[in-house]
């Protein structure tokens, strides 16, 4: 593997850090001297009209910005990842959930093989099962047709198709119901399928490796749950489970008919996966022209991200913003703040992606890494945060970069008042970035005759950064843009800082210690190498559970 120079120790990260200690005037002044700013800092790629001039950042500093990128030879990267090489270098795997969306006529290839038939045979596949859900023809065990539809999956593998089963409602079939189970706490599956019908159920099994603990115990569950409705009849299980994997062994041994198994390949990471057969329960729900209209919105920012020049690439820049909070302004976290209600699941969805792609402290090469790498991400809808947590964005000690979401037009669902309510969402939307921005000086408190004593009180200091995202609607087209746009910048993100962003060794330590401590907890077995503190708590655990 090349001898990646070590990052800290590059001409271009020194020239940050010093473009970093030489300072720079307040957004306030930056917006006076420049009154082209508002105007020059914006990009755009398809539906996405991106504003990052209420970033602290400086023509200087975008061009600093773009030279690390250059000699950490990201976009060297990011066309060996569209070439299809092995970039996840610890699994030795090719990165190509750009293939997913790739058109039918597109050669894309994984050791001499072209993978696209293949993607668009499972597409058509999809499809073909979709439609037969959705018109009633796919019918359960006893004739009836399917009302329910209950995705069983974690991780990559449920949370992408319940984010864009939330984004998308409105362009759902609404006579269908969909539930998502992840959690291996069974109040999920209860809750989940206390109020359904049996004979109107399908689950739809959802794991790449069909080996996670969480997901095969739930679909065990569920097996049992539907078997009891029909006095044990194996026959039921081909009517009522499909299976979206890369293992057709462990589908075959679970009691899944191979024939409706929906697959895909160990070339898509699970958190880059709900854009292949893992988005089947979103394309029952939205249909399939729907959901190609959502792989079209992410091949347009693949495309972008591709082909735009370095200071018009939207992912690039987005990428190197966060690096600049995050290595040189000590940033710790990164909020995402959707104004809109159907984006509830949108963060809960980036913080996998981002969080497990880039939360490593070792480089491709096995060394460590000597700088911080990938940020903290969280954030709610809005308005509800700023009822929340916002004081702390405003007034707290903490520097928070924020990308806010918004649309220009509610869904078109929505009528009368409560459409009439999304100009006001929206004005909230902007207030909050300008506050964040400009703040409000002593003086201007004072010139409102607020008491001296309160003054420092209501002040504020402003300077905050924020990106604004802003589209008309939000699409199945528009989602695929915006996912692909996140995707990439934690690409971005990752090839700067020289780590693997497609492996995701840290969840498995975990894993084997919970395999480890079961037995200790239900029959009270000795857990061998099990520290003292873990010895007395599970010893808690087990006398209050016999209380
Ligand atoms: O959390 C680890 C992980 O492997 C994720 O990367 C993945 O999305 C999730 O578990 C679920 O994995 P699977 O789809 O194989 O069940």
């Amino acid at each position: 593997m090349a001898q990646f120079p070590k990052l800290t120790d590059r001409p271009e990260w020194a020239a940050l850090a010093d473009h970093r200690d030489r300072g720079r005037p307040h957004l306030r002044e930056l917006f006076a001297k420049d009154p082209g700013r508002a105007e020059r800092y914006v990009v755009r790629v398809g539906d996405l009209h991106i504003d990052y001039s209420k970033q602290l950042v400086t023509d200087e500093t975008l061009a600093l910005l773009r030279q690390l990128a250059a000699a950490t030879g990201v976009s060297a990267l990011r066309d060996a990842m569209f070439r299809g090489e092995r970039i996840n270098v610890t699994e030795k795997r090719a990165v190509l959930h750009t293939a997913l969306r790739a058109p039918r006529d597109a050669v894309v290839e994984v050791d001499g093989e072209n993978v696209v038939p293949k993607v668009h045979a499972v597409l058509d596949q999809m499809a073909g099962f979709a439609e037969r859900v959705r018109s009633g023809e796919w019918t359960g065990h006893t004739g009836k047709r399917i009302r329910n539809v209950v995705n069983v999956g974690i991780g990559g593998s449920d949370l992408g198709p319940a984010m864009a089963y939330e984004a998308l409602r409105p362009f759902t079939a609404r006579d269908l119901t969909f539930r998502f189970v992840s959690n291996v706490d069974g109040a999920d599956l209860h809750e989940a399928t206390r109020d359904l019908d049996p004979a109107e159920t399908l689950f739809i099994v959802a794991s790449k490796t069909f080996t996670t603990i969480e997901t095969i115990t739930n679909a065990t569950s569920a097996r049992s749950w539907l078997l009891k409705a029909f006095d044990g009849d194996h026959k039921a299980v081909a009517r009522h489970f499909v299976a979206l994997s890369t293992n057709a062994e462990k589908v075959t041994e679970f009691g899944i008919d191979p024939d409706n198994m929906f697959a895909f390949w160990d070339w898509v990471g699970g958190r880059y996966s709900y854009d292949s057969a893992i988005g089947l329960s979103l394309m029952i729900a939205i249909g399939p022209d729907r959901f190609r209209e959502m792989l079209d919105g992410f091949r347009l920012v693949d495309d972008h991200f591709r082909t735009a020049p370095a200071e018009a690439n939207a992912p690039l820049l987005l990428g190197l913003l966060g690096i600049w909070y995050d290595n040189f302004l000590d940033a710790q976290t990164h909020a995402v703040l959707p104004y809109s209600h159907y984006l509830s699941k949108f963060t809960a969805y980036l913080q996998q992606l981002d969080m497990e792609s880039n939360g490593k402290s070792v480089q491709r090469d096995g060394n460590p890494v000597e700088w911080q790498t990938g940020p903290v991400v969280w954030g709610t809808p809005g308005t509800n945060g700023q009822h929340a947590y916002y004081q702390l964005i405003h007034q707290g000690t903490k520097l928070i970069p924020a990308d806010f979401i918004g649309f220009a037009r509610p869904v078109a669902e929505l009528s009368g008042e409560l459409k009439a309510q999304h100009d006001l969402l929206m004005a909230n939307f902007f207030a909050q970035t300008q506050a964040l921005a400009f703040g409000k000086t002593a003086e201007e408190v004072r010139a409102e005759g607020v008491p001296e004593e309160q003054v420092a009180h209501r002040t504020f200091h402003g300077d905050h950064p924020t990106t604004t995202i802003l589209a008309t609607e939000l699409t199945p087209s528009v989602l695929g843009q915006l996912v692909a746009l996140y995707e990439h910048k934690v690409f971005v993100q990752g090839a700067v800082w020289n780590i693997d962003s497609f492996d995701q060794w840290g969840v498995e330590l975990g894993k084997v210690l919970a395999k480890r401590v079961e037995p200790a907890l239900t029959e009270g077995a000795d857990v061998p190498g099990l520290d003292p503190s873990t010895t007395a708590l599970v010893a808690a655990y087990r006398t209050l559970k016999n209380a």
